[in-house]
């Protein structure tokens, strides 16, 4: 038997615990991920984030590293450091990469805030998408190209891209992004779409639109940062999204509780996992979900919603929570 154990030899100790983005794929999707900046990957809690990310995950987000501010702070100056950790530690691992996010109103750099000639705006979106995706051509697998561009009433966003160049700014992003990666999947991603409403009904008006334009756009996500117990639309609307014949994916998932956590709260953390999960499961178009986190320690949510807590499938100390058994019972 010198080939099952030169190969069982081979196999890391997390390889062996492999379990959800395996499992994800026997579904026929293409990947379970999650997200995590540099600082995940050499700060004090690294051997625990390592093992896990190589363990249960096969897509990797960049959760802040890639944003503009952190790539192109001052105009043609560009920074990549931290970007690059995590897309070199994803590709040695041999993970996927979606890449997060090129065009977005928030975490966006003052001196971009401050154009005010469609022209130049213009210029500087597509460098910036050049600049960013050209890095990292052929490694990254999908890309939000624009990001949170609706108000919650279904009105574009006053941002300084919209206010400049309209809807245009849209075509103008996934333009250049296809230019610059040729091979990439193109999404526009947003929240609270997981609920019916004008955002979710303007997306998808938005969508058919960019298409008759012949706009190149391969997919929607909807970011998912979700309240227990209000997780029963996710799989209508999904349904909705990949109506429109893109690709779906569930890009940013977590399921907050409302302080004081309690086991019972926790338990109904399980069953909200796993009806998001089979949500996805049961939409063909739907190709994977990714976890906005490893461990609650690291969450958004504490600082973002400090009355909710607990949104993820590792607590504090990288125990897997009943959350986690939630999506592995889904894809059993
Ligand atoms: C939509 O919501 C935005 C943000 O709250 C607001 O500024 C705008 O006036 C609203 N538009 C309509 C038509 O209600």
């Amino acid at each position: 038997m010198k080939f099952s154990s030169t190969l069982l030899f081979m196999l890391t100790p997390a390889m062996v615990m492999g379990l959800l983005d395996q499992k994800m794929k026997a579904k026929g999707k293409r990947y379970f991920g999650t997200a995590l900046d540099a600082w995940h990957l050499s700060g004090s809690d690294q051997s625990n984030i390592k093992m896990i990310a190589g363990a249960d995950f096969g897509a990797i987000t960049h959760e802040n590293s890639l944003k503009w501010d952190a790539v192109q702070p001052q105009q043609g100056n560009y920074q990549f450091g931290n970007a690059d950790a995590v897309v070199n530690w994803a590709t040695s691992n041999n993970r996927l990469l979606r890449g997060h996010t090129l065009v977005w109103h928030s975490q966006l750099p003052q001196w971009v805030h401050n154009i005010n000639s469609a022209s130049q705006l213009t210029q500087v979106i597509q460098n910036h998408i050049n600049t960013v995706m050209g890095r990292y051509r052929g490694r990254i697998y999908a890309w939000d190209v624009v990001n949170e561009v609706f108000e919650e009433n279904g009105t574009f966003r006053n941002s300084v891209f919209y206010r400049l160049l309209g809807e245009n700014f849209i075509d103008i992003a996934f333009r250049a992004a296809r230019n610059a990666d040729p091979n990439a999947k193109l999404y526009i991603n947003d929240y609270n779409l997981d609920g019916p409403g004008p955002k979710i009904d303007a997306m998808i008006a938005l969508i058919g639109r960019l298409r008759s334009r012949g706009v190149p756009i391969d997919g929607v996500g909807t970011q998912a940062h979700l309240i227990l117990g209000q997780v029963g639309g996710v799989q209508s609307q999904l349904q909705r999204l990949a109506g429109t014949g893109l690709d779906v994916a569930i890009t940013e998932l977590d399921i907050r509780i409302q302080t004081p956590v309690t086991a019972q709260k926790l338990d109904q953390q399980y069953s909200d996992y796993q009806t998001v999960t089979r949500a996805c499961l049961n939409v063909p178009r739907c190709v994977g979900i990714s976890v906005w986190g490893i461990s609650d320690k690291h969450s958004w949510v504490d600082s973002t919603f400090p009355s909710y807590d607990a949104p993820l499938l590792w607590d504090d100390w990288f125990n897997r929570k009943n959350a986690y058994w939630g999506v592995d019972n889904a894809l059993n």
